[in-house]
């Protein structure tokens, strides 16, 4: 897996069109991610963050355009491939928990350790460790059912991050959390990142949260506008 080495983006976007049905969530955007950049995406309510994360993440196959992570087309891929791909570079918290519900918090973490191939007690044992720098080890018996909103987005946060990927997705990773919870997580989160050199893509409604990233894109009507243009309309 090729780096930054070159000024290459480990990821990038272009064309990107998806629609659900009737509504159109994108049209043709595009975007780019280097490595270890943290890039915050904002952008009103429904106006295609989720399913653009899904696109970059290789969750969703878009209808036109293209998705290039290192030398590879994520959108023409077998899915094969792409489930690998999930499961070893890339980390993803979804907008809705997605935990597995028969799981304690401590099995959630250590799951996709032990999908790639650890033992259980080692990987029960690096999944505490997670669930401590998140500050959820105190419910590492919990399951998702007994946790609250925020105690859940906290430890799908600690399943992402776990195995080490190269590129997080975050789909509002503090948007059940009150405003020193989320800063708790967010410092946690751009920590490890920064530590680890992964890139993060950051979905988020909050600019306190979006202030944490090296750069910040605006989403409106399923088109990626420009950091200036977000200027231009603030006016
Ligand atoms: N599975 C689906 N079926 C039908 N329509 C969908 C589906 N998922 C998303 N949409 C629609 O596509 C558009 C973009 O949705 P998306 O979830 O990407 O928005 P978003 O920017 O993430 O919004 P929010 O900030 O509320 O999470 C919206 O109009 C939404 O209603
Ligand atoms: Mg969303």
């Amino acid at each position: 897996m090729s780096t930054d080495d070159n000024g290459t983006p480990l990821l990038a976007a272009r064309g990107l069109v998806k629609a659900h049905g009737k509504t159109q969530a994108l049209r043709g955007a595009a975007l780019e991610l280097r490595a270890g950049e943290i890039l915050a995406v904002t952008g009103a309510s429904g106006s295609g963050k989720s399913t653009l994360l899904h696109c970059l993440a290789g969750i969703v196959r878009p209808d036109q355009g293209s998705v290039v992570y290192g030398q590879e087309r994520l959108d023409q891929l077998p899915e094969r491939r792409l489930s690998e791909l999930r499961r070893t570079e890339f980390g993803v918290v979804f907008q809705f928990g997605q935990l597995i519900p028969e799981l304690t918090a401590l099995d959630n973490v250590a799951l996709p350790l032990m999908l790639s191939g650890a033992g259980r007690r080692e990987a029960q044992g690096k999944a505490g460790e997670w669930l401590e720098r998140f500050g959820v080890r105190g419910q590492k018996d919990l399951r998702p059912g007994e946790m609250s909103g925020g105690q859940a987005q906290r430890v799908s946060l600690a399943r992402a991050l776990v195995t080490g990927p190269k590129v997080v997705f975050a789909d509002e990773p503090t948007g059940a959390l009150d405003s020193l919870a989320g800063e708790q997580v967010m410092t946690a989160l751009v920590h490890t990142a920064r530590e680890a050199g992964t890139a993060v893509l950051l979905i988020t409604h909050d600019a306190q949260v979006a202030a944490y990233a090296d750069r910040e894109v605006w989403l409106r009507d399923g088109a990626v506008v420009s950091e200036h243009a977000q200027q231009e309309m603030a006016r």
